[in-house]
């Protein structure tokens, strides 16, 4: 039976041959350490409390359908979340619940594309957005992010990318693999062409509340009210309730426009009835509760020392650097080409995890040229990340392609 014929572009890579290679080896028997993936229960990170207790509290009633955009009390927290960060426009019906921001932005570019539309990502980019442009039939033109800028977009390439096709941008900050948060120049920057060449934009704000050493995080739907944006945001990363699947998108900007694409976002909001209602009952309680991210990104804090550690232990390998990350849960780091010969980053990951049962993601994966990029997840408590980074490190020593 053969597979339809718009997946044949579509890649996944980062959970493609290197993941199906580790439940092979897992299969066998082999215990594995997995710093492939953004997932903070595993490592003890686990949900709070209270939102645990506010799902529980509330399944007698979560049993059947909700309105398909999503329980009025989330939606009405989500909406208060964003005028709280100064996108005041932002109301209930503005806002829309998903599994998962994943399910919202397949949803998202769904509405938007005919084929052959194009869509500018970023490079690197978290690749869910290249799949989703693709499998919705349009073309993702990857915008340069500069990583002797600390992994900024660059504007100029940005603006040299766009052509008539060209229908909206993607920015995600902060930044899932490379950890930039995004100065307000650089958003503005942004937000003016999209201005100029009437571009949707779409904001992926997940990590918006993990930012370390004092880096800001600026809402862009705050930065420009009269530019389209639809931002998104979850409960995985910031509440740790991966699992949970429960994401939120809010549209601001549309004010005297066409409401031809929001229509067609409640059509496929409708097509799926509706997200996961139990989980849409954790929604209010974090957003509106006691912020217990907070703790975890400042010095003392386990995201923020496991940073630490990670980024020190990891750059003291000869022919390793890796610009430290100011935001979101990862190390995207460089080898050197200098030291590294390396011209198949997928064979890289995958001897890696072959002789060190240690499992990172490649570069390309995430949309970008070079072969000689991992992302390392910084979840993992320092004892762990220490055994991880002295793996990779016996195994680069030796390791010759
Ligand atoms: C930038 C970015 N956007 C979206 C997602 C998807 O998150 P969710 O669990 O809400 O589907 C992730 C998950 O890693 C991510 O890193």
């Amino acid at each position: 039976m053969k597979q339809a014929h718009r997946l044949k572009g579509v890649r996944y890579d980062i959970r493609g041959p290197v993941l199906r290679r580790a439940q092979q080896l897992e299969d066998a028997g082999h215990q594995l350490l997995k710093l492939n993936i953004g997932n903070p229960a595993p490592w003890g990170l686990a949900t709070p409390e209270p939102i645990v207790a506010d799902v529980v509290h509330n399944l007698g009633a979560a049993q059947g359908y909700s309105d398909a955009r999503g329980i009025y009390s989330a939606r009405v927290a989500v909406a208060q979340y964003y005028q709280n960060q100064g996108v005041t426009s932002v109301q209930p019906d503005d806002v829309m619940l998903g599994n998962g921001v994943s399910e919202l932005i397949v949803l998202a570019v769904q509405a938007l594309l005919d084929n052959g539309d194009e869509v500018l990502v970023p490079s690197p980019d978290y690749p869910l957005w290249t799949g989703a442009v693709t499998l919705c039939g349009g073309r993702a033109v990857h915008y340069r992010c500069d990583e002797s800028a600390g992994w900024m977009p660059d504007l100029e390439h940005v603006a040299a990318q766009i052509t008539e096709h060209t229908r909206a941008m993607v920015i995600i900050n902060p930044n899932n693999p490379t950890g930039a948060v995004y100065s307000r120049e650089t958003l503005l920057g942004m937000l003016e062409l999209a201005r100029r060449y009437d571009l949707l934009v779409f904001a992926d704000e997940i990590y918006d509340k993990i930012v370390y050493d004092g880096a800001e995080h600026h809402t862009l739907a705050a930065l420009a009210p009269d530019v389209p944006v639809v931002s998104m945001g979850g409960l995985s990363k910031t509440y740790r309730a991966a699992g949970f699947r429960s994401g939120w998108l809010a549209v601001s900007g549309f004010a005297g426009r066409s409401t031809d694409y929001l229509d067609g976002l409640q059509l496929l909001a409708n097509m799926r009835l509706c997200p996961n209602v139990p989980a849409q009952h954790a929604v209010q309680t974090a957003l509106g509760g006691y912020q217990s991210i907070e703790a975890l990104i400042r010095p003392g804090g386990r995201l923020y020392e496991q940073r630490e550690h990670a980024w020190r232990e990891l750059t003291a390998i000869s022919g390793i650097d890796c610009v430290k990350p100011s935001g979101a849960l990862y190390l995207f780091a460089r080898l050197d080409p200098a030291f590294y010969k390396i011209h198949d980053d997928e064979r890289l990951v995958i001897d890696l995890l072959e002789q060190q049962h240690l499992l990172l993601s490649h570069g390309t994966g995430f949309n970008i040229d070079e072969p000689n990029y991992l992302r390392l997840v910084f979840l993992a408590p320092t004892d762990v990340l220490r055994d991880a980074v002295g793996r990779l490190s016996a195994f680069l020593g030796t390791y010759h392609q």
